[in-house]
C-alpha cells in the first residue's frame, strides 16, 4: 500500500514554496532532493554531527531529525539563503579569511549555527560560541580557526578579524 503524501507550504530562503512530502521524509531530504539545495550536508543522519544544520524559525536545528511535514507554515533558512546579490555573507567571509575551512563538509552547518547565535547574541563571549557550536563536529580543523572566525564575524571582535589569535 502506498503512503499518503502530505502537502506542505513553507518559506524557504525567503520564498514561499510548496511540496508534497511523505510522512517519514526528513527535512534534509526535502531540502536536498526535492529542492536541489545541496549545501546542507548529510553525515550521521541521527542528530549527532551538525552537518545538516539549518535555521528553523530562527533556531539552529539538525534537519536530519526534523520531519518534512513539521515545517508546514514555518520558516526555513539554508546556507544558500545567506548570500545576497552574489555577495558572501560576512560570516562566510570570516570563515574564509580566518582559514576556518579545510574539507568544507562541516562548514555549512557551522555557519548556520553561527548565524543563529549571532542573530540572537551579536556580541557573544568565546564560551558562548563554543557552546553554540558544540553540536557541530569538524574532523579537520581542530576548531581553533572556526572559533576565531565566529569571533571575527561578531560584534565582539574589535580588530575586524585582523588580529584574532
Ligand atoms: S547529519 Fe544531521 S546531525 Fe549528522
Ligand atoms: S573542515 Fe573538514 S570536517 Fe570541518
Amino acid at each position: 500500500m502506498s503512503e499518503a503524501v502530505i502537502r506542505i507550504k513553507f518559506r524557504l530562503n525567503g520564498t514561499m514554496r510548496q511540496a508534497e512530502v511523505l510522512p517519514h521524509q526528513t527535512l534534509t531530504s526535502l531540502i536536498r532532493e526535492h529542492f536541489g539545495l545541496l549545501g546542507t550536508k548529510i553525515s550521521c543522519g541521527e542528530g549527532e554531527c551538525g552537518a545538516c544544520t539549518v535555521i528553523l524559525d530562527g533556531k539552529a536545528v539538525n534537519s536530519c531529525i526534523i520531519l518534512a511535514p513539521e515545517v508546514d507554515g514555518r520558516d526555513v533558512l539554508t546556507i544558500e539563503g545567506l548570500s545576497t546579490d552574489g555577495e558572501l555573507h560576512p560570516i562566510q567571509k570570516a570563515f574564509i579569511d580566518e582559514g576556518a575551512v579545510q574539507c568544507g563538509f562541516c562548514t555549512p552547518g557551522m555557519i548556520m549555527s553561527t548565524k543563529a547565535l549571532l542573530d540572537e547574541h551579536p556580541e557573544p563571549t568565546e564560551e558562548m560560541v563554543r557552546e553554540a557550536l558544540a553540536g557541530n563536529l569538524c574532523r579537520c580543523t581542530g576548531y581553533h580557526r572556526i572559533i576565531n572566525a565566529v569571533m571575527a564575524a561578531s560584534n565582539s571582535c574589535k580588530c575586524g578579524g585582523k588580529d584574532c589569535t
